[in-house]
């Protein structure tokens, strides 16, 4: 039996930064394969967002393929991470230290989003966020989303244990009804991605336009 879902992780600062608290990269430091194959939807010099981009992996390469980005981040300890990481590589990024509901995402403000692996989200912060990553989308920007499917509590390679912050092809055509999606598939990977997502994994792919 799967263990019921909290409301939202209670403390979620707390529990991020201890899972932060040590020299290596949790998720490594190479982008997300998934961001990695369709962040040529953006243009050098456009602005981007990470959200819940934890130590940076994702914020600095993006920024070293030209875009300017920032990035937000409830856990301290993985935002002065990603920073380290911005500067060993010479790379810019504008990180916040902020919780998804309390971030500053503006209105029509980014040329792109990127949500990787932000399933910390039960239903009711999902559609929060969800809401905000609409709206501070310009017409023409595009989401480019990753996360787990319900199989993935089979395999049990990372992410959350709880079937109401997984994704479905359905939820996320309903979430992002009015984009065009260029890209939605439910696939089955190997992740290599530190020593938190290893393994088989049951993935869900998106990329989104707002018109
Ligand atoms: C699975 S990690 C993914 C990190 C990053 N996106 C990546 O792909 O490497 C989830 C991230 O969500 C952050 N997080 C958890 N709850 C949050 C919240 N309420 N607001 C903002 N970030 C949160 C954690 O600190 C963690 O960095």
């Amino acid at each position: 039996m799967n263990t019921p879902a909290p409301s939202a992780f209670p403390d979620a600062a707390r529990t991020w930064n201890s899972r932060f608290s040590t020299e290596d990269f949790i998720f490594g430091t190479e982008p997300n394969a998934w961001l990695r194959e369709h962040a040529g939807a953006w243009q050098r010099g456009q602005r981007v967002l990470c959200v819940a981009d934890g130590e940076g992996r994702n914020s600095v390469w993006l920024a070293k393929q030209g875009l300017l980005v920032d990035a937000y981040d409830i856990a301290e300890v993985g935002v002065a991470k990603a920073r380290q990481l911005a500067a060993a590589q010479g790379a810019q990024v504008d990180y916040t230290v902020a919780d998804c509901d309390h971030f500053d995402y503006g209105e029509a403000r980014y040329d792109g989003v990127a949500a990787i692996f932000v399933q910390f989200a039960d239903p009711a912060m999902r559609e929060r966020m969800f809401h905000h990553i609409r709206r501070c989308l310009k017409p023409g920007g595009v989401l480019i989303l990753q996360g787990y499917t319900p199989r993935q509590l089979e395999y049990k390679t990372g992410g959350p244990p709880f079937a109401s912050h997984l994704y479905t092809e359905d939820l996320l055509r309903a979430a992002f009804a009015g984009f065009d999606l260029l890209a939605l598939r439910e696939y089955e990977a190997e992740l290599t991605e530190g020593s938190q997502h290893k393994g088989r994994s049951a993935l869900i792919g998106l990329v989104a336009r707002k018109r």
